[in-house]
């Protein structure tokens, strides 16, 4: 099963060549601007709203807040962007952010690779993306974050996106099997501890959901400077079969090197990614997916466990979808 389900790693470049090409439906924008971005969205969709949040953090003068869950906050009004992000379309949680945006007038933008989120953007009039379906949302990460980027300019916010180096760089497959096969090098039967500065947190986040998704294990996530005041005693006396995997931006990331030192001296197995600097931010946080995810499936291969099938979300799914009165339900 790897063998197939690793066809969608490996063409990412097309796939995000193909989302560059597709046309954004019903574009329109609000008069005067935004006063903030609110992106919602769950697991391999939500991921790209951690991104943008990043890149807003650098490039805009409004803020970009992350909704993962079903209500949006009470500050975000009539003048706020709202984009949601469902591979699916049919995500309970991100369907209930739509119905309170349009509830409370907000502007709106979309991305799904067909279900109910289309169906509302039909409707609606909501300014939407269509995605290449037939993958699964963690497969489909340049598709939906492309399309975002795409759909934010609509809207008149521009903010750095895939440049041709990057896109280069997801066509090197051979390279990022090679790296991945050094990471996951030793990782079978461990648990991955993936730790970033928090620039790079969606990379951080988006290793963990690869090997719970893929792998069938847990993981865990640490972002300094905030590790350097609580996790960074844990490792005083660690136990359990823990590798640290610390992602570091050149040969001279002086905070993330440190961690690096400090984490080899407690004696724990650590991986050092060290990141091209000369990728821009969407081009690094892309390719570094793809390296972890090739990783993920290597091990999920090593594991003997099917990569594509995630049981387990079916299941919490269907029990949403069972439950009457859920938070977001009106
Ligand atoms: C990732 C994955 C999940 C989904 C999440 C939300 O591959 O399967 O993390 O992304 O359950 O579903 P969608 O993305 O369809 O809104």
């Amino acid at each position: 099963m790897t063998e197939g389900f690793i066809g969608f790693y490996l063409d990412w470049k097309e796939l995000a060549e193909q989302t560059m090409k597709t046309e954004v439906e019903n574009p329109s924008r609000r008069e005067g601007g935004y006063a903030g971005i609110a992106v919602t969205g769950m697991g391999g969709s939500g991921i790209v709203g951690d991104v943008i949040q990043v890149l807003g953090w650098e490039h805009l003068s409004i803020p970009v807040i992350v909704v993962k869950d079903f209500n949006i906050p009470k500050f975000v009004g009539k003048e706020w962007l709202v984009l949601s992000i469902s591979y699916s379309g049919n995500t309970l949680e991100t369907l209930s952010t739509v119905k309170e945006a349009m509830e409370r007038g907000c502007d709106l933008a979309a991305i799904s690779s067909g279900g109910k989120l289309e169906e509302l953007a039909h409707e609606h009039g909501i300014t939407y993306v269509k995605v290449e379906s037939g993958r699964v949302p963690r497969a489909s990460m340049p598709a939906l974050l492309v399309g975002a980027l795409k759909l934010l300019e609509v809207k008149g916010v521009k903010l750095p996106g895939l440049s041709s180096k990057g896109l280069e760089a997801l066509g090197r497959t051979d390279d990022a099997l090679k790296e991945a096969a050094d990471l996951a090098d030793g990782l079978l039967g461990r648990i991955p501890v993936f730790v970033s500065d928090t620039k790079h947190y969606p990379l951080a986040v988006r290793g963990k959901n690869e090997f719970n998704e893929n792998t069938k294990i847990v993981s865990k996530v640490e972002i300094l400077p905030e590790w350097g005041h609580n996790d960074i005693v844990g490792w005083e006396k660690w136990l359990g079969p823990l590798t640290a995997i610390v992602f570091e931006l050149g040969g001279n990331d002086r905070l993330m090197k440190f961690a690096a030192d400090y984490l080899k001296e407690s004696g724990v197995p650590v991986k050092e990614v060290v990141m091209d600097e000369s990728l821009n931010y969407v081009d690094r946080v892309l390719y570094y997916s793809l390296v972890i995810g090739l990783a993920s499936l290597k091990v999920a291969g090593e594991r003997g466990v099917d990569p594509s099938i995630t049981k387990s979300i079916v299941k919490y799914k269907s029990f949403l979808k069972s439950w009457k009165g859920r938070p977001g339900e009106a």
